[in-house]
């Protein structure tokens, strides 16, 4: 499963990215809005060091205005994925920017049957929001194991599932599990993904019994 993170802050990338586990990024004006900074400036940084897929959202909500939008943010790297949103204008956008080469995540999924549509629009990728289901009380990934069920149907469906909307290193776990393609990942989450006490105790305990030893690897 890839991995991708979830933000537009730089530094987070750049330093995730030193741990080798960054496939990709992904952006939306939320997350641009929050670095204070100019979006294309983001966008540039992040191609600059990221070969991966990297989402940025159009904001535009009519068909003409997103196509126009996405073959802009599409000139400013080739690894850069136009996102959509999941309405009848961002399937039509969707179905435009693929058909020309580009990459698009359709985003803000919540149903099984909204992934279908994006599947059929040709969406690069689709971006079912586990969290925000959650958050309502249903079971975010529910909708992940529907929409692998509904895309193994289909050998002529090659959009790949981007969980986002990720709280916790469980939903990496079960997205992993169900067969996801790719989850995006905020960095606080990424980085948790490694933490486990019995880890840090089993370490502790090694290196005081070695301790004990007194003897050193290199010294031999
Ligand atoms: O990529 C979408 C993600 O950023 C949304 O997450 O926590 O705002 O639902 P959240």
């Amino acid at each position: 499963m890839k991995f991708f993170v979830d933000t537009a802050d730089v530094d987070e990338i750049r330093d995730l990215n030193q741990t080798g586990m960054v496939d990709g990024v992904t952006t939306n004006p939320s997350l641009v809005a929050k670095t204070g900074r100019d979006f294309v400036d983001v966008l540039d940084e992040i191609c600059s060091f990221i070969s991966g897929p990297v989402s940025a959202e159009v904001t535009a909500t009519d068909a003409s205005s997103m196509i126009a939008e996405g073959r802009k943010l599409s000139q400013l790297a080739n690894n850069i994925t136009v996102k959509v949103p999941l309405t009848w204008d961002g399937l039509k956008a969707c179905k435009t920017l693929t058909g020309e080469g580009s990459m698009v995540n359709v985003t803000l999924c919540f149903s099984a049957a909204q992934a279908l549509l994006a599947a059929k629009a040709g969406a690069t990728f689709v971006s079912p929001f586990v969290g925000r289901l959650d958050d309502i009380g249903q079971d975010g990934m529910e909708l992940i194991e529907d929409i692998r069920i509904l895309y193994d149907q289909y050998d002529a469906f090659d959009t790949e599932i981007l969980v986002a909307s990720i709280r916790s290193p469980m939903h990496v776990t079960r997205a992993a599990l169900i067969g996801a393609d790719v989850a995006t990942i905020p960095p606080a989450t990424l980085r948790g993904l490694i933490n486990h006490p019995l880890t840090d105790k089993g370490l502790a305990t090694f290196l005081a019994d070695w301790e004990k030893t007194g003897q050193s690897i290199l010294d031999k």
